[in-house]
């Protein structure tokens, strides 16, 4: 099979995480999508017209179409593990949504799985794969500052405030923003401090009768090379970190501080929760969007709301155009380009995976250490105590 050849990928779930990522893959040169899989037959029929490839009401039948050489699993998180084991039977490469699974047993399974079919597994898209997180990692490897010794991460978003149904709202069924956000956030804050996290200390709040989940959370990592970070979440719709980026938004896009308090108004219109779940149902793709909706024009560098790591040498705080380095004696940007097609770089991984056999930062054992510290996060929360990691890994080393 020639190196060049796009890869040809079978979707599951064409809800709103695919909405995200549709113009990336649509715009790739290196992929090709062949089919998908999703229970609604208006998102199958908009993929079919799309894209021409086949559209399955059934996961498994899509695993069988000897086209798909790689599923993207972006279905509902309770569903990740059996659809994981199910494309390993059939032989396909994963990339799976974060969060990889809601236990260690599950992300646990998956990689065994994947490992005995002979077939990568990938985590993501977080935005540890956003180039400033990934430009800042190499910075930091390369020794030029220093030790890395603290990192700040924080995160104030609308998160809990953006449609959801009603699982979205139960931290049992893998609702909150401990286990959809602090995916992101714990996985930037392992990039940059060498991967491996021994312990977690941790509060969370859940402040919104109405909204009965996770809104927010702090947390205190200690790793094994010493380095300490601490991260901030809230989702609460109050203060939005994108005022320290220029309002440039999670997703790259232009934001304007004029929106203060859409994402609350709006919900203050909806009577019931069948009612938020249509309207969520409506960004979803094939409700009314489909590929002519997207567009990548404009689009800058996601990010992650404020990150800062602290080495010897110097503060280094990447951010959508460029990472800052506030050094000993002068302040500096180390300018980044525009990306060409944004959040490129999960599907670069990917295909330097499948394609040439890289191994991937993001493998099933990053994805799992990064769950085992969200859920040492709810229990440290939970119980009070500090509470220690066994699942941990480092970053691959360049070039392994
Ligand atoms: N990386 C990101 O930035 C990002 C953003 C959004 C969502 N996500 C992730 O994507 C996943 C889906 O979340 P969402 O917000 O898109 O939810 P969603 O409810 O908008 O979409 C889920 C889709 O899966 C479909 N589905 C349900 N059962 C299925 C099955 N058995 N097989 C195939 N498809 C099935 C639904 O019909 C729906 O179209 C979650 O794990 C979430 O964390 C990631």
């Amino acid at each position: 099979m020639s190196a060049c050849e796009p890869l040809r990928i079978g979707v599951s779930g064409l809800g709103r995480g695919f909405m995200l990522l549709l113009p990336t893959l649509a715009a790739h040169p290196g992929i090709h999508l062949v089919a998908a899989a999703d229970p609604r037959a208006e998102a199958r029929a908009r993929f079919e017209a799309d894209f021409g490839g086949t559209g399955y009401d059934d996961f498994e039948a899509l695993c069988r179409n000897p086209k798909v050489e790689a599923v993207y699993i972006a279905s509902p998180h309770g569903l990740h593990r059996e659809q994981v084991e199910c494309a390993a039977r059939h032989g396909k490469h994963v990339l799976v949504e974060k969060p990889m699974a809601l236990s260690l047993a599950d992300c646990q399974a998956m990689i065994e799985a994947m490992e005995a079919a002979g077939c990568w597994l990938l985590v993501g898209h977080s935005h540890s794969f956003d180039t400033p997180y990934l430009r800042t990692a190499a910075m930091i490897r390369s020794g030029e500052y220093g030790r890395v010794r603290m990192i700040h991460a924080l995160n104030y978003t609308d998160f809990l405030y953006r449609p959801r149904r009603t699982e979205e709202l139960d931290t049992t069924r893998g609702g909150g923003v401990v286990y959809s956000q602090a995916a992101h956030q714990v996985d930037i804050v392992r990039l940059l401090g060498g991967g491996e996290v021994t312990r977690v200390v941790a509060q969370t709040g859940q402040w919104d009768p109405q909204r009965p989940t996770e809104g927010a959370y702090s947390a205190l990592l200690t790793f094994a090379n010493g380095c300490f970070a601490t991260l901030t979440y809230s989702g609460y719709a109050h203060f939005d970190t994108d005022e320290f980026n220029g309002w440039s938004g999670e997703l790259g896009q232009q934001r304007s501080p004029a929106e203060y308090g859409k994402a609350r108004a709006t919900l203050q219109s909806i009577g019931s929760s069948e009612e938020e779940a249509r309207l969520k149902n409506r960004r979803a793709y094939g409700s009314g969007l489909g590929l002519a909706d997207t567009s990548l024009a404009g689009i800058g560098h996601n990010h992650f709301g404020l990150v800062l790591a602290s080495c010897d040498a110097a503060d280094l705080r990447p951010g959508p155009t460029g990472i800052d380095v506030y050094g000993h004696t002068e302040h500096r940007l180390v300018p980044l380009a525009q990306p060409d097609i944004p959040r490129r770089e999960v599907l670069d991984e990917w295909i330097a995976a499948v394609r040439d056999n890289v191994a991937p930062i993001h493998s099933g054992a990053w994805g799992l250490a990064t769950m085992e510290v969200c859920f040492a996060l709810l229990e440290s929360a939970r119980t009070g105590q500090v509470v220690d990691l066994h699942y941990q890994c480092p970053v691959r080393p360049e070039g392994a």
